[in-house]
């Protein structure tokens, strides 16, 4: 085995196994490099947003996430960006934490908000009631969370997927607004991918290994409120289960493609240059969900000059390789490194 791949096996996103050739004579001027999401590419969601980054579901879990999530808001709507919200599983049992979406809809009518709320409280409470979530925040699609790592090792979490797929297919049915699956950190595999196609989902975001791990963030929760060395024992055990975010989207694109069913990167995307690479493996969008908390915590222009950089690599990577635009961007030929090639 390629000792690179070796090195990272069990680590990391992989990005690094993924090379571009170089081109040293683009025919292009950088001023005219389009990176608006190609209709051929996101056939359900073109009209959602013309950018293809996104800022991944997060709940702040943090003192000022009512701040963050503003800040987030007032960025994604300036730049055309989608912006998924965290988990809304407190609004299913307080209206009243709903108020928070209210205001930040006042202030920036323009934002298109993606829903979020985990696969084992829509088997819990039902469609209708999730319908409801996405209606109430004026959300341009919903997500269903996959997290079962997660809901095994947090303290509070509630491991039953039982009936899921079943769940999904029926809130697929009745939304009238595209239904996203993604993971959290772990990846998709092509089976469930397929299963979730049948379902009738619009898109899948892989959400795969390399960034924010859940296993790892419970397992330091755990021992911090040193409540269930359980936990934390097992979250160390955890600490890189997972499929990467590159093996993930190998795994799913095609099926994807097949069923004209989009897919989404995310999952330790670090720079626009590991956007390309997504973009090249075929993912429709790419989110970011670490990154921009950190960036937000630290104030409007930090959030924005990192937005800003995502932009530019994205823009850098494509005018190295030569393409103009995101369509040219997938047709990019790769250096022998990568792993499973003959796959693509
Ligand atoms: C602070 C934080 C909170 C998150 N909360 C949610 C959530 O409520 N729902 C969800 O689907 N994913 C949640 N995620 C997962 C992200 O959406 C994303 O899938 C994952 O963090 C990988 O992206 P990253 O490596 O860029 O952080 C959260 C991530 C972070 C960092």
């Amino acid at each position: 085995m390629d000792p690179r791949v070796q090195a990272v096996e069990g680590l990391g996103t992989e990005f690094d196994l993924v090379q571009f050739i170089h081109e040293a004579l683009p025919d292009l001027d950088f001023a005219d490099i389009s990176i608006e999401v190609d209709s051929s590419q996101a056939t359900r969601t073109a009209s959602l947003s013309a950018s293809p980054f996104f800022v991944s579901s997060m709940t702040a879990g943090h003192e000022a996430g009512a701040v963050l999530n503003r800040r987030l808001a007032a960025a994604c709507a300036a730049r055309g960006w989608l912006m998924g919200v965290g988990s809304q599983r407190r609004e299913l049992f307080d209206s009243a934490s709903a108020a928070e979406w209210r205001e930040i809809r006042k202030k920036t009518p323009d934002v298109s908000l993606i829903g979020n709320i985990g696969l084992s409280q829509l088997v819990d409470s039902g469609v209708e009631k999730v319908l409801g979530l996405g209606e109430a925040l004026e959300a341009v699609a919903m997500i269903v969370h996959l997290n079962p790592l997660q809901e095994c090792l947090q303290l509070e979490g509630t491991p039953q997927f039982r009936g899921g797929l079943h769940a999904i297919a029926a809130l697929a049915e009745r939304a009238r607004m595209p239904i996203i699956v993604k993971e959290t950190g772990c990846g998709v595999s092509g089976t469930t991918a397929r299963r979730l196609i049948g379902a009738g989902v619009a898109v899948i975001d892989v959400a795969g290994r390399g960034g924010t791990h859940w296993g790892r963030i419970e397992g330091l929760r755990a021992a911090k409120a040193n409540v269930s060395s359980l936990s934390s024992k097992a979250a160390e055990s955890f600490q890189n289960w997972g499929l990467s975010t590159v093996d993930s989207l190998r795994q799913v694109v095609h099926a994807g493609r097949d069923a004209g069913v989009e897919i989404w990167a995310s999952g330790g995307i670090r720079s626009g240059l590991d956007a390309a690479k997504a973009i090249r493996l075929g993912a429709a969008r790419v989110g970011i969900a670490q990154p921009f908390l950190a960036a937000a915590l630290n104030g409007e222009d930090e959030l924005n000059r990192v937005m800003d950089r995502f932009e530019f690599e994205l823009k850098v990577a494509m005018f190295c390789v030569g393409a103009n635009d995101l369509g040219e961007l997938r047709r990019a030929p790769l250096a022998e490194v990568e792993r499973g090639s003959e796959n693509l």
